[in-house]
């Protein structure tokens, strides 16, 4: 990785909208090259760096936390009408900020199935489910917002606390195989690391609006919860057929099982040249099981 310590410095004043697993891991990585870094919160904490902000019941965040900011990123899904939360609260008050980047944390969902294809950014999104047109409506506002805007295409995101470890270990995971069913991935760590990466070199590098984050090797569900249970020294149980387990998921989750797609990273690693620190689910969550242990 290009030296990064150099360009972002405590000059640097990030917005995080959506302190949950993946903005609250970005802003603990943007805060060790010493930048400034709030994160919002729908409720109270004691976290001197969280602020408030809930766009269902227009809990807006107070001026001063806007001041001196440079950099914004959205953690947050659209809300149950389909309208982005931020944008929806937000939009002329980001507007009529000074802001050099802004960052939105989309899904690889609004590409819809491509039957185990690889998908890259170059291709149209189709999305398949509802949640996913939504999302691509959002991506598209973001777009027409004319900020500084790049957006995060994510699929399945893991990391130290929420992984198939704590899974294994909460009960919470049922093996389910369906033939030549893949699905893609990413470390929570190489979404920040990868994000500050182009941050860093936003003026070496050709500009991409839209970028895929995932890993080197989507590959089938069961393959991952298997190295789980051997990381823990347990048996795995018996796998269960998608068929005859239809029946015990929620609609949520079966729809999961009606995608099936490759996600490449080529544009972010072979183009932008970006170094996966976690290429694959084994060397990752190695990762997540060295820090339950
Ligand atoms: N999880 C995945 O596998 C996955 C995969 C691909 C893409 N994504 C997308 O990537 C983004 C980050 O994912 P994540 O799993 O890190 O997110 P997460 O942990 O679920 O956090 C979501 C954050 O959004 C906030 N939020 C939700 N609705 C809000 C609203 N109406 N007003 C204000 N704040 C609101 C939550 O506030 P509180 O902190 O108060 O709860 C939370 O901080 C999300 O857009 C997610 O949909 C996730």
């Amino acid at each position: 990785m290009i030296n990064l310590a150099n360009q972002l410095t405590n000059r640097n004043k990030f917005i995080i909208f959506g302190g949950g697993f993946s903005g609250n891991y970005f802003a603990k990585s943007i805060r060790k090259l010493g930048c400034t870094a709030l994160t919002s919160s729908r409720s109270k904490n004691n976290d001197p760096n969280s602020f408030i902000f809930n766009s269902e019941t227009n809990l807006l965040p107070e001026s001063s936390i806007f001041e001196g900011a440079t950099h914004i990123l959205s953690c947050i899904p659209p809300d149950k009408n389909g309208n982005d939360p931020v944008l929806k609260s937000l939009k002329n008050k980001l507007q009529g900020l000074s802001l050099k980047w802004v960052g939105y944390l989309s899904t690889t969902g609004v590409y819809g199935n491509t039957n185990g294809n690889w998908v890259s950014e170059k291709d149209n999104p189709n999305p398949l489910q509802e949640r996913s047109q939504k999302r691509l409506n959002c991506e598209k506002e973001w777009i027409n917002s004319y900020l500084p805007i790049q957006i995060f295409r994510l699929p399945g995101i893991y990391g130290p606390g929420r992984s198939t470890l704590e899974a294994i270990k909460n009960k919470k995971i049922k093996v389910i195989y369906k033939d030549d069913q893949v699905f893609s991935r990413i470390h929570v760590a190489d979404i920040a690391n990868a994000i500050i990466y182009l941050i860093e070199n936003k003026n070496k590098l050709d500009f991409h609006q839209i970028i895929n984050i995932a890993d080197d090797e989507p590959c089938a569900q069961v393959e991952v919860i298997r190295y789980g249970y051997k990381l823990l020294g347990l048996k795995m149980p018996e796998k269960i057929l998608f068929e005859d387990a239809k029946k015990y998921l929620s609609p949520i989750a079966q729809s999961f099982w009606l995608e099936n797609r490759r996600v490449s990273n080529k544009l972010l690693c072979e183009k932008l040249g970006y170094r996966l620190i976690y290429k694959n689910y084994k060397v990752g969550l190695d990762n997540c099981f060295i820090n339950i242990i």
